[in-house]
């Protein structure tokens, strides 16, 4: 038996939809559409919203307009000290990506790594090894912006490739990530494998080497399995959540992998467990709502579906 801690009384949303999400639809979906859907979210009371990523737009064509959506959100949002109640992280892969996310305005960038060898080489190009080398300067010239850097670590339950990762090689990553100045590491279900007795063993594993409340989760739900997960996590003593409006989302370097806990039914679990997240449920089905009919797919989200269902035509 893995020891459990009592519920927390607040648990953080990091909404992904607008880069997770969006990052492996084919289809391009116009600037002003990804706008709307930020403004929308901000809205429902979200106080996270990674707005895009600074990769190659040869890599990930969809995210090619960042420049335009951080230019509009910094005229918006990021000006001068900014509205502080909502934090728009960006992705960034290496110097070049942080250099542009800077230039664009960003106030907050995320370093992605993985706990496995061959899906580094497919996303990003490089060892983890070399992932890391590339992530150095990237620290130290926030460290000196006293700009904040989100850590992620891919694979951290499985690897479409390399098939089962051993807990050791997140928690290595996972300290080095910390060690280097990230100020939460986010671990990621990237194929949606996990279950709960695993989820809460690496979580035991990690709390040694990262404190609980600088550990965030990132389940992917290609096996339906991650609202369970979120729930064994929360029961570990994590008390943040990333999780994809109309549970849009995956990766597209990593095959089969489908999108990610729609933020609607994580917002419903907790509202029902009396764990505040400062998310209004009904504006963000509106959200979903919004870009799923944008995309002209059936909303991933089953709360939103059933609420939907229910509202006057
Ligand atoms: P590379 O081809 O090895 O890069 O790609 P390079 O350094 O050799 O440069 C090649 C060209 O790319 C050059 O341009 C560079 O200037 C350009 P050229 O001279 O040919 O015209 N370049 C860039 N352009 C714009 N922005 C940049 C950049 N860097 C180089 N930042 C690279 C290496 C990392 C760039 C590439 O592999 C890449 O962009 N990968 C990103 C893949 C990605 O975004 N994956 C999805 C996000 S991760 C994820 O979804 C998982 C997560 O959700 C957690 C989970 O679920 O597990 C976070
Ligand atoms: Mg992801």
């Amino acid at each position: 038996m893995v020891e459990s801690a009592p519920f927390p009384a607040y648990v953080k949303i990091v909404e992904v939809g607008p880069r997770d999400g969006l990052q492996n639809e084919a289809t391009p979906v116009p600037s002003e559409v990804k706008l709307e859907l930020i403004k929308r979210l901000i809205g429902s009371g979200l106080s996270v919203v990674e707005a895009t990523s600074f990769v190659s737009p040869k890599w990930v064509p969809q995210l090619a307009d960042q420049q335009t959506i951080m230019s509009h959100l910094s005229e918006k949002f990021l000006q001068g000290d900014g509205d502080k109640k909502v934090n728009f992280p960006v992705l960034t892969p290496n110097l070049k990506g942080f250099e542009n996310a800077i230039k664009a305005g960003a106030k907050e960038v995320a370093i992605f790594a993985a706990a496995s060898e061959s899906f580094s080489q497919k996303n990003i190009n490089c060892s983890v090894e070399e992932s890391i080398q590339r992530f150095t300067p990237i620290l130290e010239q926030a460290k000196q912006l006293n700009l904040p850097v989100r850590g992620y670590i891919s694979c951290v339950l499985g690897c479409p490739y390399e098939g089962n990762i051993a807990s050791e090689k997140v928690a290595h990553i996972a300290e080095k990530l910390y060690q280097m100045g990230c100020y939460e590491i986010s671990l990621g279900d990237t194929i949606g494998v996990g279950t709960p007795l695993k989820t809460q063993q690496l979580l035991s594993e990690i709390k040694h080497v990262v404190p609980i409340d600088k550990l965030a989760v990132h389940f992917h739900d290609t096996y339906g399995q991650a609202l369970a997960n979120i729930l064994a996590a929360l029961q570990m003593g994590i008390s943040t959540v990333d999780a994809s409006v109309a549970g849009l989302g995956g990766c597209p370097y990593a095959k089969g992998a489908s999108g990610n806990v729609a933020t609607e039914d994580v917002v419903y679990m907790l509202d029902g467990m009396k764990i505040q997240s400062g998310v209004n449920l009904s504006t963000l089905v509106d959200a979903g709502d919004y870009i799923s009919s944008f995309l002209k797919r059936e909303n991933g989200s089953k709360v939103a579906r059933a609420i939907l269902a229910k509202r006057p035509s």
